[in-house]
């Protein structure tokens, strides 16, 4: 049994200000191709998992009849390898017409049809990371034409560009997108190649450019791969936790629930954390074979509401020991001052048997005198109201977590309907309150 001792903690800046575009007020959710279907285009011997308009129309009613749209996954983006080797003659991308025949005007009406959402991939380089044409040179044509095609979000990648070249063009090109009239997400790569060549990303400047970004390296299909992005969240909270907000996002990659990597514990473990980071919600599984258990995660509506929580406030690790971590969320509703809490009990041991975790509330920081209304938001199990003083267990599988939800409770137990999505509160109540972690 692990009985936490909580570690130091610095400070949470709060209130910072990011991009007021309007758009992406939760984090963005949907359906993106990359780590399930790569760069196939082998549509001759492989028309099923090739990149082209029928997999995406596919995935677009998916999301539809099945349910994930009226969730929140709500769109459908291309990544790479939709386009044609060259631009036409006008300088205009266009897509390969062997693989998408009725072009990406007409695959984004198809999605709009259905009350869905439609992403395109491009790269602030000279090629995209597969090859293709890059924007560099065409900034402002190729905004226009994301907006003449009715693309609705634009994820913008960095290969083939000089990082000491992004403080300048990424803007450029957020500056091009807005000039178009049309609402856009604008999903940036611009730290992480930053990063990469040993630059310090200005987040001041990216959070107030860019809808959301990436920080670190590309998910894989694999629990090491996903255990290695949680770390880095962990290890650079400090920095990165603190950027995140209403039409702001870290952005940790994709979802890789329901394909070949994940058991189902560790697939549980990845929806926590994402929902814990305030991450963008992008699925990349091939929705027509998934099996019907990592559907359910991935459908969960307890922990999306989590991940989409209206105050938009990233959570932190605020305690790792010996395999056993613990990371803390405030989410709505608050109430006399007193955040509720998202709490993940993670797992990182591979013994045989559960480990049992054993925790006051006090000690997590949940200090509300008239304590918490507590469920496990995956066995939907009720743990009642629970007072900060009173310890609490939990037994978390091998690879795997427990995630509960610790709503303030009132002694009148009611929780005013506008503190929900009041994101006038005054966040400088959080740091306090947070540090008590620490
Ligand atoms: C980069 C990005 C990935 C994906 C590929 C496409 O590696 O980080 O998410 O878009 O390029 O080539």
């Amino acid at each position: 049994m692990w009985k936490i001792a909580v570690v130091a903690f610095a400070s949470l800046v709060v209130g910072v200000c990011g991009l007021e575009n309007g758009l992406a007020r939760t984090p963005p959710m949907g359906w993106l191709a990359w780590q399930r279907f790569r760069c196939n285009t082998d549509c001759q011997n492989d028309p099923h998992h090739c990149i082209s308009e029928a997999l995406f129309m596919q995935m677009g009613d998916i999301l539809v009849n099945e349910g994930y749209r009226d969730l929140g996954y709500d769109m459908i983006s291309l990544d790479d390898c939709w386009l044609a080797t060259h631009r036409d003659a006008h300088g205009r991308l266009q897509p390969d017409y062997s693989r998408f025949p009725s072009g990406i005007k007409a695959l984004a009406d198809y999605m709009h049809i259905r009350g869905l959402k439609f992403g395109i991939y491009e790269d602030y380089g000279n090629y995209t990371c597969a090859g293709y044409p890059g924007i560099l040179g065409h900034l402002q044509t190729d905004a226009n034409t994301f907006a003449d095609w009715g693309v609705d979000y634009v994820k913008l990648d960095g290969c083939y560009s000089l990082p000491t070249d992004m403080d300048a063009g990424y803007p450029l090109f957020g500056y091009y997108l807005n000039q178009t009239g049309r609402n856009m997400v604008y999903s940036c790569s611009w730290p992480v190649y930053q990063t990469y060549a040993g630059m310090t990303p200005n987040y001041t400047a990216i959070i107030q450019t860019c809808n959301l970004w990436r920080n670190f390296d590309d998910i894989q299909d694999s629990w090491d791969s996903v255990q290695r992005i949680i770390d880095y969240y962990g290890d650079n909270q400090d920095t990165i936790v603190p950027n995140a907000g209403p039409g702001h996002w870290n952005d940790p990659d994709m979802l890789i629930i329901g394909n070949f990597g994940l058991s189902y514990e560790q697939s549980k473990s990845q929806m926590a954390m994402w929902a814990i980071f305030a991450a963008p919600l992008l699925m990349s599984v091939d929705l027509r074979t998934i099996r019907p258990e990592y559907k359910a995660i991935l459908k969960n509506k307890a922990v999306i509401d989590v991940n989409q929580d209206p105050l938009g406030i990233q959570g932190k690790r605020i305690y790792k020991d010996k395999g056993i971590e613990i990371w803390a969320r405030p989410i709505s509703p608050v109430v006399n001052n007193y955040y509720s809490y998202a709490i993940a009990f993670l797992n990182r041991r591979t013994d045989g048997t559960p480990s049992e975790v054993s925790v006051t509330l006090k000690e997590l920081g949940l200090t509300n005198p008239t304590g918490y209304s507590i469920t496990d938001l995956f066995d939907n199990r009720a743990y009642g109201v629970i007072l900060p003083d009173k310890r609490f267990k939990v037994d978390v599988n091998p690879t795997g977590v427990v995630l509960v939800r610790c709503n303030v409770f009132s002694s009148l137990n009611q929780i005013p309907n506008q503190f929900v999505r009041d994101n006038s509160i005054n966040n400088n109540l959080l740091p306090n309150h947070f540090n008590q972690f620490g």
